[in-house]
């Protein structure tokens, strides 16, 4: 029988456990803790996405919006490891990327670690500029780019 189709939605409180276990076989560092989640489902200026294949959470993104400006951050986006290279991540991304024109946010600004080759391709695939380095952006002292998308107005 073939698998269900992933569902990508808005994460509720209920998705905290999901999203912690997810972060942690995600990331080696600068992980979103617990309480940073709970905080973020809770919080008007953040959008938690959450993608889910038959009840089980396959992916995630955080979305941060600033008031009184037109920019969207894109905080972190990871596809569990069994479900990578299938597009999620890609769809996971146009999702947020449809989540900040709803807020009318016109770019997308995101680090990621310099040696992210999955990540760099994938933004570098949907559009992403990279506009500069971010000298020991992480907790290692590892190094970031700085990439940044100029969004089209949403449309329908
Ligand atoms: C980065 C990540 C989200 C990509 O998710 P994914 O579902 O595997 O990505 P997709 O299948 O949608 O791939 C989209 C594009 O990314 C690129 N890509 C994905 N994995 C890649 C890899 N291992 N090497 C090179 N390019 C890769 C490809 O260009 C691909 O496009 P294509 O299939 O048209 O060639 C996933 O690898 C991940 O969760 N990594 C751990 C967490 C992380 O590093 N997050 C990003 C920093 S916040």
């Amino acid at each position: 029988m073939s698998e269900a189709r992933p569902n990508i939605r808005r994460a509720m409180l209920a998705d905290l456990d999901a999203l912690v276990a997810l972060e942690n076989s995600s990331f080696d560092h600068d992980r979103v803790s617990r309480a940073q989640w709970r905080r973020h489902l809770r919080s008007e200026s953040a959008c938690v996405l959450v993608a889910e294949q038959s009840r089980h959470m396959i992916g995630s993104a955080l979305l941060f919006f600033r008031r009184g400006t037109h920019g969207a951050r894109l905080y972190s986006i990871a596809i569990a490891r069994h479900a990578r290279g299938r597009g999620l991540g890609a769809a996971l991304l146009e999702a947020a990327e449809r989540e900040a024109r709803l807020r009318f946010c016109r770019s997308i600004r995101l680090e990621v670690r310099v040696d992210n080759l999955a990540a760099t391709t994938l933004y570098e695939k949907r559009g992403y500029r990279r506009e500069r380095l971010e000298p020991g952006f992480y907790e290692t002292g590892a190094d970031a780019w700085r990439y940044r998308k100029d969004l089209t107005p949403a449309t329908g």
